[in-house]
């Protein structure tokens, strides 16, 4: 392979983090996307850079606002021709039920974890038309699959309609040879979640969850993360959602 490109969005830590680290050490230049910490993005860069990305960058861009996404385009562009892969992975949590969620909350959480990566796509396109190959992950996760799990019904909606941007997506963009996947994480350990596990007694009740009696890694994601879009890897998958849950299917 020539020269590979991944952008991460939301890649300033947790498992975006990981994601652009992970792309890193297989050789891809890496563009990481952060909302508003530029200084941990600044940090995965240099991580990346000393453990082989031939190009890392970071940008500000805030998923949910399409003139935000698209002056990142643009200064996207101004670093690289083509991209090989996004990974859509920004994303924020929502507890709470029905009753205590405001259509403002609502809102805010569909407009980030899934109109975000509709704008971000849309925008980025062309940029992976332009490449050899192009792939694209979408971190869904387990709330879009099950009601049983403790985010809110608009974190479920939201990534539920990951599961489905991703599967329409795959079957459009086949005829310009682009595949689009989805990784779909029970608990992983990371900021979003830190609050569930900051006692030894949490930790054990999310372990029990599981019957493989660990908590996913954002390592662990990002291996699934770089199965799916790497052409070598997974060429002839598309349309597809990868469960990387330690066991829990409900
Ligand atoms: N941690 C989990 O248990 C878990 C499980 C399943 C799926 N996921 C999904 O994985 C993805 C990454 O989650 P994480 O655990 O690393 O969380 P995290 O909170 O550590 O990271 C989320 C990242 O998204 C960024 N972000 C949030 N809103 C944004 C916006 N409007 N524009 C741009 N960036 C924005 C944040 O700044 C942060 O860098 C999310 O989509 C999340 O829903 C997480």
């Amino acid at each position: 392979m020539g020269k590979v490109f991944a952008l991460v969005t939301g890649g300033s830590r947790g498992i975006g983090r990981a994601v652009a680290l992970r792309f890193a050490r297989e050789g891809y230049g890496v563009i990481v996307t952060y909302r508003n910490r530029g200084d941990l993005a600044g940090e995965v860069v240099r991580k990346a850079k000393s453990i082989g990305a031939p190009i890392a960058e970071a940008i500000q861009m805030d998923v949910s606002s399409v003139e935000s996404v698209r002056s990142a385009r643009e200064r996207v562009e101004e670093l690289v021709d083509y991209l090989n892969v996004l990974v859509n992975n920004a994303g924020v949590l929502h507890v709470g039920g029905i009753e205590e969620t405001t259509p403002e909350d609502w809102n805010r959480v569909i407009n980030v974890n899934l109109t975000g990566p509709f704008i971000v796509t849309k925008e980025f396109l062309p940029l992976l038309y332009r490449a050899e190959w192009a792939s694209i992950v979408n971190l869904a996760s387990i709330a879009g699959q099950t009601g049983n799990v403790v985010a809110s019904a608009a974190y479920s909606a939201s990534k539920a309609g990951v599961i489905g941007l991703t599967k329409r997506l795959a079957v459009e963009l086949a005829e310009r040879g682009i595949r689009v996947n989805a990784v779909a994480p029970s608990f992983v350990e990371t900021d979003m979640v830190k609050d569930f596990i900051d006692t030894q007694e949490k930790r054990r009740r999310v372990e029990e969850l599981h019957p493989l009696r660990t908590i996913v890694k954002p390592e662990d994601v990002a291996e699934a993360v770089l199965f799916l879009a790497d052409p070598r890897r997974s060429r002839a998958v598309t349309g597809h959602v990868l469960q990387v849950n330690a066991g829990r299917l409900t």
